[in-house]
């Protein structure tokens, strides 16, 4: 395991991937004190014009909750968190929500979209960890060039702006040359593949669409339940919805009176925010749904997580034994 001193006490290798819209404090606190990485976009903290940023308020309360059951739990300490920062030309709020990032001494910092030196020395000066998320190994090279400490490989099948390559084609290229901290991220909902990241390389999973159907996450419940009652085949990969391809439930796309297996490829110059908004219940979600079956806590699903990859291990352990007689 090549993962950072600061990730030594989790319960289990894995991290609850930044989800726009969804995650916020409940979630990442739930996610902290079940013993895995919790995360959010800050961009998730919005504040009405004219009053002080919500990202403040809610790193505050983070760390003043993680505290609190760090001190009633001294054998049990929650996670690190961490703060995904969308590092886009397009993101206005950029330098602000860096700085009150580093105020409050953010310890693990997720950068998607774009690899900026700064942003990292940023995170460096403050104490953190930056993993910089990847489809490609040209990407990765980059990312670390520029800086990042780990890198977070998104393969084909993960949720939101997913990648088109085989995990085991990614992960193969990147451990060719990297030896630091990787983390593996597309479909792993269960913890039979949380194992099977781990052996093809990865120190850690990332997992995002199993917790969307959380009670703590903020998503409609439909889409929840829609998560628990859907599996691969009900998930289709498409650029209409942001110009980018990403991956996203059929049965939402039917809801908004579109055919999800018609879809036509978007058209750039005619994209305007008026239609972007008329997407806002297009859901996105991984392939590895298939392994939700209930709408539980963060706490549920890490214990799920936990139990089955226990079991795996056991599994393999037998089948390998097996094979070798
Ligand atoms: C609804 C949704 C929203 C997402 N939003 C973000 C985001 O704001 N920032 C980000 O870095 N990744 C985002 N992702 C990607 C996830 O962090 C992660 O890479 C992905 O969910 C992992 O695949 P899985 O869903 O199959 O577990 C999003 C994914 C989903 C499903």
């Amino acid at each position: 395991m090549t993962l950072p001193k600061l990730l030594d006490t989790l319960r289990l290798p894995l991290v609850g991937s930044p989800l726009f819209i969804i995650s916020n404090p409940d979630l990442v606190i739930a996610q902290c004190k079940a013993g895995i990485v919790g995360s959010f976009p800050a961009l998730n903290a919005r504040e009405a014009a004219g009053e002080p940023p919500q990202l403040d308020a809610w790193l505050t309360r983070i760390k003043e909750e993680l505290d609190r059951h760090n001190q009633a739990n001294p054998d049990t300490p929650a996670a690190p968190y961490a703060v995904n920062q969308i590092v886009h030309r397009s993101n206005t709020r950029l330098e602000r929500d860096v700085e009150i990032c580093m105020k409050h001494e953010v310890p693990i910092w997720i950068t998607s979209l774009g690899a900026r030196p700064e942003v990292n020395e940023a995170a460096h000066a403050a104490g953190g960890l930056v993993f910089h998320d990847v489809i490609n190994d040209r990407f990765a090279r980059k990312a670390i060039e520029k800086g990042a400490d780990g890198l977070i490989a998104v393969a084909a099948g993960a949720g939101g702006h997913a990648g088109t390559l085989s995990p085991f084609a990614l992960v193969q290229e990147i451990r060719a040359w990297f030896d630091g901290p990787l983390l593996l991220s597309g479909a792993i909902a269960g913890g039979d593949a949380l194992l099977a990241a781990l052996a093809m390389g990865a120190d850690a999973g990332y997992a995002g669409s199993a917790f969307i159907a959380t009670q703590e996450a903020h998503a409609d419940p439909i889409y929840k339940q829609m998560i628990v009652d859907s599996g691969a085949s009900d998930i289709v990969y498409s650029d209409l919805f942001t110009g980018v391809a990403g991956n996203y439930l059929k049965p939402s796309i039917a809801r908004a009176g579109l055919d999800p297996d018609q879809l036509e490829r978007s058209d750039p110059t005619k994209m305007d925010f008026g239609t972007a908004k008329a997407w806002k219940e297009i859901w996105g979600s991984g392939q590895g749904i298939g392994a939700v079956h209930a709408v539980e806590s963060a706490e549920a699903v890490v214990a799920r997580i936990e139990a089955e990859f226990n079991a795996a291990q056991e599994c393999l352990a037998g089948r390998l034994g097996w094979s070798r007689r």
